[in-house]
Formats: structure tokens, sequence, C-alpha cells
């Protein structure tokens, strides 16, 4: 799908990875909308960046934890931008748990933001698209693309709620990659060890680099390549390309 002319919401598109793929779709010449929780200074930065490469933008707040009205926010971003054509679910959050002390508390916060929020917005999502097209807008496309981790099809004994859902987001996936055809492709995204966890340092880094096939970390740039290819395809879904370095092997 040619981005431009089109227009994308990215969750999580305030900071680190959601704004490195903000910034490649408005890159590639597409409107974006981003949402953002907590970091309301780095989303106006973002909105800003994206506003410099001459492209439309806005910043939402979105809590995905609560109750956030996933249809009155796709609306709220095709009465700003005019239309919504991608979908990129990349927010989320990544707390340690194991078997034994993963709490009640911090597996309903891993399901409600990184599983059911990405969930309700592809149905939001999927029902504006399918809604256009039974208006007469006949041969529309959209994309769904799903930042999912490698952990969730190799699971350790770590990261328990975390890992859990995103194998429901890899199995999501395919699912509405089935149920959204002909016109919505829904595909995912798998990184590896992209960007470190706030607060890890170089030795963190050299640590796990040592780990990998490809002897390093990557880099967002790499992410976004991927999410550009999954976009720029008009065959590919129900997919997830890793983007590790071989880590998951
Ligand atoms: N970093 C990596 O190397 C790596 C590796 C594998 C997979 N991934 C996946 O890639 C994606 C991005 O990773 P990242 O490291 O850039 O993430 P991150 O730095 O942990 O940022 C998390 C994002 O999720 C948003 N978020 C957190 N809690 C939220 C809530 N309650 N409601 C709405 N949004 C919320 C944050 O928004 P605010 O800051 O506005 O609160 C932020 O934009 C995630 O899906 C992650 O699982 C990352």
């Amino acid at each position: 799908m040619e981005l431009r002319g089109r227009a994308g919401l990215v969750t999580g598109g305030a900071i680190r990875l959601g704004r490195a793929i903000a910034l490649g779709l408005a890159r590639a010449g597409a409107d974006v909308a981003i949402t953002y929780s907590s970091s309301a200074d780095a989303a106006e930065e973002t909105v800003s960046e994206i506003r410099a490469l001459g492209r439309r933008a806005i910043s939402l707040r979105a809590d995905f934890s609560a109750d956030f009205g996933p249809d009155a926010l796709v609306t709220k971003v095709v009465g700003e931008m005019g239309r919504l054509d991608v979908l990129v679910n990349s927010a989320a959050i990544f707390e340690p748990g194991n078997w034994d002390d993963t709490t009640e508390e911090s597996w309903d916060r891993h399901f409600a933001i990184n599983l059911k929020a990405p969930f309700f917005l592809s149905q939001a999502f999927g029902r504006y698209v399918k809604g256009a097209v039974a208006a007469g807008e006949a041969g529309r496309r959209a994309h769904i693309v799903n930042i999912a981790d490698w952990r969730a099809v190799r699971p350790g004994t770590d990261h328990f709620a975390y890992t859990l859902a995103k194998a429901g987001l890899v199995t999501m996936t395919q699912s509405l990659a089935l149920a959204l055809a002909p016109e919505i492709q829904v595909n995912a995204v798998a990184p590896g060890i992209i960007l470190p966890p706030p607060g890890a340092g170089a030795a963190f880094i050299e640590r796990k680099a040592a780990l990998i096939p490809a002897q390093r970390v990557g880099s967002p740039a790499e992410v976004v390549k991927a999410v550009l290819y999954l976009l720029d395809s008009d065959f590919v879904t129900g997919d997830m390309i890793y983007v590790t370095g071989g880590e998951h092997l």
C-alpha cells in the first residue's frame, strides 16, 4: 500500500520504538496520530517532528489499563485526519514475574495493555474500514501491525504475564487476518533486543549481544523497515517478521 496520502495510528508513539515507527510512517508519506499515556511532553515533541516532515499529526491521551473508549478514539482520529488506513499496536508494558511471584494485578495490567487494548482497537478499526467499504469505497485497503516479541513463541520462565499476553497477540494476529480479509491485512513484527530497558547500561547490552547470533542488539530503524515492508505488501497477511539477529532461533 502506498503510504502517501494515507493516515496511521501508532499506539505508544511518543517514545522509543513507537516513536520510531510513527516517524517512519511519516517519512514514508503518511499522516500520523499517536497515543500516549504518561509521556505528554514526548508526545508533543513527536507530533512536532512529524509536522516538520510536512505531515499532519495529532496526539491523543489513552490509558489502556482503564476503559479508554476504542471506538471513540478511532472516530476522533478519523475526524481529525479525514481517514485511517493503518493501525500499529505498539504500546505495551514489560514487567518481570515468574510462575510463583506473578501477581493478579500484574497479570490484569499486562493483559489489558498488551492484549485487550490491541484487540478492541483492532475491532474499532475493522468496523470503521469495513463500514467505509460497505458505504461504497470498494477496493479500500488497510493494515494492522502488532508489535509482538519473539518470547511469545519461544517462552522462557521469566516475564510470565508479558509473554502470555504477547502469545495472545500473535494468535490474535492470525485470527484477525482471517476475520478481516480481504480488506485488512493483519501482521506482526517480533523484535529481539532493540532498546534495552530504561536504566540498563552498556554492560547489559554487551552481555546480551554475546547471546545473539548476530552478536549485536538491533536498532529501531530495523524494526521500522519490517513494519514498512508489511505495509507495502498487498499479499502478506497473518504473518510475523522476526527482527532479532537470530536470537529467536
Ligand atoms: N524495546 C525492545 O527492545 C523490545 C523488544 C521486544 C518487543 N518490544 C515491543 O515493542 C513495543 C515497544 O517497545 P518499547 O521498548 O519502545 O516500549 P516502552 O519503552 O516500554 O514504551 C511503552 C509504551 O507503551 C505505552 N504504555 C505503557 N503503559 C500504557 C498504558 N497504561 N496505556 C497506554 N499506553 C501505555 C507507553 O506510553 P507512555 O510513555 O505515554 O506512558 C509507551 O509509549 C512493545 O510492544 C514491546 O513489547 C520491544
